[in-house]
């Protein structure tokens, strides 16, 4: 057989090249160019059409049978072929369906990089949506990514992330970037990332609270949104050993302030996303059923959801398997129960000193409980983690030794409650725990780029 050979006919208009997030309707008749790879073929006796996409939307292109569709090429079309594309946009026809209800009648294009089509295994699997966050799937990461879902969750994660910043500017809190190699632990020693720092024991950060703290006297609110590490050892749906952390500081303030504030934040937050008309559609698209949740939100203290989990019929238990006592854990498997039950966010108040990190300032009513918080969102448990902070000197250093913590290297964290301390208080928001709720995700590993939890370090 004669080798086809296309060429492009120059007596036809120049193209104009595109992204295909551009939807101006005075593109439709216009002979444009898109650079971009196939997605999907489906090769019918009158043309080939494929499913374009370029990392900005998808687009039909349709190949009229003929010589477009039998290059050498065009017979080994695959899956992510690298490819640019001329010809006329257009209306799909009356009755037929297409992304954006448009697509390009192709006059010629350039193959710029082939794929084998031992792909279409792989990415079948995944644009199935079938368990991305399988092992199988974690490996193949970088090519699951190139999926239409894992894709949109990335696009949301992005929107979601400018909703914190717009959100943060609008209350006039300064961002700032806190170091993630440091030689103070916040949230306790046994999920610290150890390592060798120049010959002297360093951590990776578990939390920028700290820092954060040291500059609100100087810069007022603040927020920063910067990498935690944990190393934890447990493997669960919402755990993570390397997360993004949204953080915040706030001063003069009272816990009720605090709490007022976070309802704001996450209310504001959740209004852009949906007035966003892209971050919306990626709503719709990962989770249909989403509502903004209403509020007020429920506010309650931890004694009372002792007994709320004890009042269940039948009740729901501590991990021991015995009912919940004043003091307990409430761990995640009863957390998550609680939060689905209740289907609504709920703000969980007043948990009791032991259970808390050191730096909790005590109620004044009831010194048994500190003023901190988590907010519950249904579908994942706890997004949130905050509290007022401890005020006074000679208190945070009891505290550093009730908790077994060599207080020199906090010498900068305590000089805070020297130089004109402050009733204070802030919080951090698990990025991806925010991502899981909204996107309707059944784990916080389909919710960051390249998961790493014990065990995965990999791609
Ligand atoms: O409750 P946490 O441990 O609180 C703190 O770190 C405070 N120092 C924050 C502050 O007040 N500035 O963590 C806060 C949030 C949790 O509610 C959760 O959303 C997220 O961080 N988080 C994790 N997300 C993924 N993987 C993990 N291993 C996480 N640990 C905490």
């Amino acid at each position: 057989a004669k080798k086809i050979v296309l060429t492009e006919d120059t007596s036809l208009p120049a193209a104009v090249r595109i992204k295909l997030n551009n939807k101006s309707a005075e593109l439709l008749g216009t002979r444009v160019k898109i650079f971009g790879r196939i997605h999907q073929i489906r090769a019918q006796k009158h043309a080939t059409f494929l499913q374009v996409k370029d990392g900005y939307g998808l687009l039909q292109a349709v190949l009229p049978a003929g010589n477009l569709t039998k290059t050498y090429d065009a017979l080994t079309f695959a899956q992510e072929t690298a490819l640019v594309l001329y010809g006329e946009l257009k209306t799909v026809p009356e009755g037929h369906d297409a992304p954006d209800g448009r697509e390009l009648q192709v006059d010629y294009y350039k193959v710029l990089g082939a794929a084998p089509s031992d792909l279409e295994a792989i990415t079948n699997v995944v644009s199935r949506d079938q368990n991305p966050w399988d092992a199988q799937n974690l490996d193949n990461r970088h090519l699951v990514l190139r999926g239409e879902n894992a894709s949109a969750v990335m696009k949301l994660r992005e929107a979601v992330e400018l909703a914190f910043v717009d959100t943060y500017r609008e209350m006039s809190f300064t961002k700032v970037s806190p170091p993630a190699m440091v030689q103070t632990q916040v949230e306790g020693g046994s999920t610290l990332f150890k390592y060798d720092y120049y010959g002297e024991e360093a951590y990776l950060t578990q939390s920028s609270q700290l820092y954060l703290e040291t500059v609100i006297p100087s810069l007022g609110n603040v927020y920063c949104i910067e990498k935690s590490f944990r190393a934890e050892k447990s493997l669960t749906r919402r755990h993570l050993s390397e997360y993004s952390h949204v953080e915040a500081e706030l001063d003069f303030i009272e816990f009720d302030d605090l709490l007022d504030h976070l309802e704001e934040m996450i209310s504001q937050v959740v209004d852009k996303i949906l007035a966003n008309k892209e971050a919306a559609a990626y709503v719709k698209l990962l989770n249909p059923g989403f509502v903004k949740p209403s509020l007020p939100f429920l506010r309650m203290k931890y004694a009372d959801a002792i007994d709320w989990l004890n009042a269940q019929d039948p009740p729901i238990l501590n991990e021991e398997g015995a009912p919940h006592a004043f003091g307990d854990d409430i761990a995640e498997a009863a957390e998550r129960r609680m939060t689905d039950l209740i289907n609504r966010p709920i703000f969980l108040t007043h948990f009791p000193v032991e259970i808390k990190a050191f730096y909790m300032k005590k109620d004044e009513s009831d010194c048994r409980v500190t003023e901190s918080v988590d907010v519950l969102m249904p579908g994942v448990g706890e997004i949130v983690g905050g509290s007022m902070r401890m005020e006074d000197y000679d208190e945070l250093i009891e505290a550093y030794k009730k908790n077994d913590i060599g207080h020199e290297p906090y010498y900068w964290y305590t000089d805070q409650r020297k130089y004109g301390t402050s009733p204070h208080g802030g919080y951090g928001l698990g990025l991806e725990r925010f991502l899981a709720w909204l996107a309707n995700q059944h784990t916080v590993r389909t919710c960051t780029l390249y998961s790493r939890f014990m065990g995965r370090c990999k791609p």
